[in-house]
């Protein structure tokens, strides 16, 4: 038991509503207002008090910047304004002031790596060789022998260099051809970006998810990627290709440390950066002065709560006092979570993310059990789908649009969706759940609240209790406050016998919780968790 109560000191990074849950929302799909099919962010606005009730602290947006949308917005043609579809700087400004009007917190994607090619930067860039901005992105003659400068490939399966025969040169990109890679050694462009962090950190944003981060720093003699043998683990992208000098390459801490240092100017807010690295490469990214360098480990989640208890102990041993850890269970990258689990597995890994220390971000829908759903190949509109087809790659099933309820369309637009939308909408949908007790959305209202209440649950200590093949427990304790999460990862009735003792059950995620545990051992239903105070 501890007798000192130093969790605070954990959040001298953080402001303590960044400890709460934060909800992605891809714009296009959450509520169309105006008909067109596309969510918008007047459709945010209207369902503000939503995310309230539901229990979050943040909302992180999708891009909402003008853009071709070939890659959900991450593909931006002027980082300074809205995409008509979405709304205007006067919807977005009415979003924060009502947002922050409820104490919610708004995050905005920031895409530094790349902009889209429509971008007049790089129309002005590939517009001549002695251009002013030409140097603004990764220009290069082909190698000696001919052929693209060095070996990188990206998940499009091509080169990461394109032709330029205007010019007579090859450019740079991590990602599509149509998404040119800025050249972040160039003084001029670090400046101009940090004009665009200041720009909306003027307009009150409280932080940003940094897109793609660890492409902003290649390596300075662009050298070839090791070729890999295909036991290794960290194959880019899933072939042959160790990312060693295009991607977490040293130097890149130096320009986050800048970035970090323009945020800073503005207290409490706070920056996520997206990787999927190892998480013992996460300390160097708080030391770079990052609040939450996402921890991606629960996406691809093994169903093994053996498996799972190491995994948190290796996060937790590596993170040092003042490196708050972070978890995501979803995204717009990846199967849904009840889509890869099965809507029952799901429910143990919503109590799973929401009690665990560290601020759990969460993916929209998932408080719904919303799942991937198939996409007819004629609707497909990720270029992943559409470049690679067959392959299987495609991210539309995980985007579709949130149910809101029975009505038409899930009550997501009066017109033609821009996704197709699940077939079972009309049990999977925020009306329809919210009146029934044991649903997954008032399982998610009650760890939100749960959280929110309890100091253990928000800040508390971790420390494992038990794991076998069925069953996962930990504590989570202040010096006031002693909890006991328990999981049965299985289909079957279970019982075991915690070294923390049984106690008193303050939350089920079946709807009735059960009469107290006796004598030392716990009992659990059928994909049954609990929260038991055990003081
Ligand atoms: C990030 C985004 C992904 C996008 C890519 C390129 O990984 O999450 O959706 O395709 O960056 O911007």
């Amino acid at each position: 038991m501890f007798q000192t109560d130093d969790t605070l000191q954990l959040l001298s990074r953080i402001p303590e509503w960044a400890t709460g849950a934060v909800y992605q929302i891809v714009v296009p799909s959450y509520l169309d207002t105006n008909g067109d099919g596309l969510g918008d962010l007047r459709g945010i606005i209207s369902r503000l008090d939503y995310l309230k009730w539901l229990g979050v602290h943040a909302i992180w947006l999708s891009p909402i910047h003008p853009s071709p949308m070939l890659d959900l917005g991450y593909d931006v043609a002027d980082y300074r304004d809205i995409n008509p579809p979405f709304g205007t700087l006067a919807d977005f400004d009415e979003l924060m002031s009502e947002a922050h009007r409820r104490n919610l917190h708004v995050l905005m994607d920031f895409v530094p790596n790349h902009t889209s090619d429509q971008h007049p930067w790089f129309k002005s860039s590939r517009s001549s060789r002695t251009d002013l901005r030409r140097d603004w992105y990764l220009w290069r003659d082909p190698a000696p022998g001919g052929g693209p400068p060095n070996n990188w490939t990206n998940q499009y399966e091509q080169s990461d260099w394109t032709w330029d025969a205007a010019t007579g040169q090859y450019y740079m990109h991590s990602f599509m051809p149509e998404q040119p890679d800025l050249n972040w050694w160039n003084p001029e462009v670090r400046a101009a970006m940090w004009d665009v962090l200041r720009f909306w950190l003027d307009r009150g944003v409280d932080g940003f998810r940094i897109d793609a981060m660890v492409h902003l720093y290649k390596d300075p003699r662009l050298r070839d990627n090791p070729v890999a043998d295909d036991s290794s683990a960290d194959l880019w992208p899933a072939w042959n290709m160790l990312p060693a000098f295009s991607q977490d390459v040293g130097g890149l801490q130096d320009i986050l440390r800048e970035l970090c240092a323009v945020v800073r100017e503005y207290p409490g807010r706070i920056l996520i950066g997206e990787n999927h690295l190892p998480p013992e490469r996460l300390p160097l990214y708080y030391c770079a002065g990052l609040s939450h360098p996402a921890n991606s480990q629960l996406l691809e989640l093994d169903w093994d709560p053996l498996k799972i208890q190491r995994m948190i102990a290796y996060y937790e041993g590596i993170l040092s006092a003042d490196q708050w850890p972070n978890w995501i269970l979803g995204s717009h990258d990846n199967t849904r979570i009840a889509g890869h689990l099965g809507p029952e597995r799901a429910r143990v890994a919503a109590m799973l993310h929401l009690t665990l220390r560290g601020t759990p971000i969460m993916y929209y829908g998932e408080e719904l059990g919303m799942h991937n759903i198939d996409i007819p190949p004629e609707r497909e509109r990720d270029q992943l789908a559409l470049r690679l087809p067959g392959k299987g790659r495609g991210r539309d099933p995980q985007r579709t649009p949130m149910q809101w309820s029975e009505a038409p369309n899930a009550g997501f637009t009066t017109g033609e969706s821009w996704l197709p939308i699940a077939d079972d909408f009309q049990q999977i949908n925020v009306e329809t759940q919210q009146a029934d007790a044991s649903s997954m959305l008032n399982l998610y209202q009650r760890l939100l609240a749960k959280r929110a209440e309890s100091k253990a649950l928000r800040l508390g200590y971790y420390t494992p209790d038990f794991a076998d093949g069925r069953v996962l427990s930990y504590v989570r304790e202040t010096k006031d406050e002693r909890l006991l999460i328990a999981l049965n990862f299985t289909a079957e009735p279970v019982e075991f016998q915690p070294k923390a003792g049984a106690g008193r059950i303050i939350l089920s995620s079946y709807a009735v919780a059960p009469v107290d545990q006796r004598n030392g051992r716990i009992a659990l239903r059928a994909y049954e968790g609990q929260i038991i105070s055990v003081m």
